[in-house]
């Protein structure tokens, strides 16, 4: 997968995940303001929607290509294992941040495999699945920050999301801001403190 590496002065890694039309660049100063020491690994989506990375296929907005969806979170997952090892980072400590489609592979990492992560900032997240069984998360930590007037990850689906985590067992903090589907800096400090007081 294209990506950047940049190599910190901590144990942990950061895995960048950049939201539909993205690339690899955007995120990376969020991960700045989040831990400056930590590795910064920050993937670009192998998937173009007309010249749009992204990283799954969908039918239309919103409704996911799932057998797209399950392939992609295997590689990318496998991708993982993969620059651990050439890059000489712990694997176990790989903390997730995504924003909208970058938040819904991040999300469904948490769905499909165990331990995929150690913990994940999703900015504006959908449900990537439903019906499924999901691995234990028991001691994952998770922020979600949603949008009271998000059009896309609208409320309902935002609390679906809190629930069906936290009903596995992962600790979720959910924060609302009121910027329909932006990211914003308020949800940006709100990550941080979070990921301060978790990690
Ligand atoms: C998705 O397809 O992942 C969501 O609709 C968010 C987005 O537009 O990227």
């Amino acid at each position: 997968m294209k990506h950047i590496y940049n190599e910190g002065s901590s144990d942990r890694t950061l895995l960048l995940l950049h939201g539909t039309g993205g690339t690899e660049q955007d995120l990376l100063q969020i991960a700045e303001m989040i831990d400056s020491s930590a590795n910064v690994l920050s993937v670009r989506g192998n998937v173009s929607e007309n010249g749009m990375a992204r990283f799954f296929r969908r039918l239309e907005e919103g409704v996911f290509d799932e057998e797209d969806l399950i392939k992609q979170t295997k590689d990318l997952n496998d991708f993982l294992t993969k620059a651990s090892g050439d890059y000489q980072f712990d694997r176990d400590n790989i903390v997730a941040i995504g924003y909208s489609n970058g938040a819904n592979i991040a999300g469904s990492l948490l769905f499909h495999h165990e331990q995929a992560l150690k913990g994940a900032i999703l900015h504006h997240p959908m449900v990537p699945r439903r019906g499924i069984t999901l691995p234990d998360l028991t001691g994952m930590n998770v922020f979600i920050g949603a949008g009271h007037n998000d059009p896309l990850c609208t409320e309902a689906e935002s609390k679906e999301l809190y629930e069906i985590l936290e009903g596995n067992g992962a600790h979720v903090t959910l924060h609302w801001e009121n910027q329909g589907h932006q990211l914003t800096l308020p949800e940006v400090d709100a990550a941080k403190l979070w990921y301060k007081e978790k990690f």
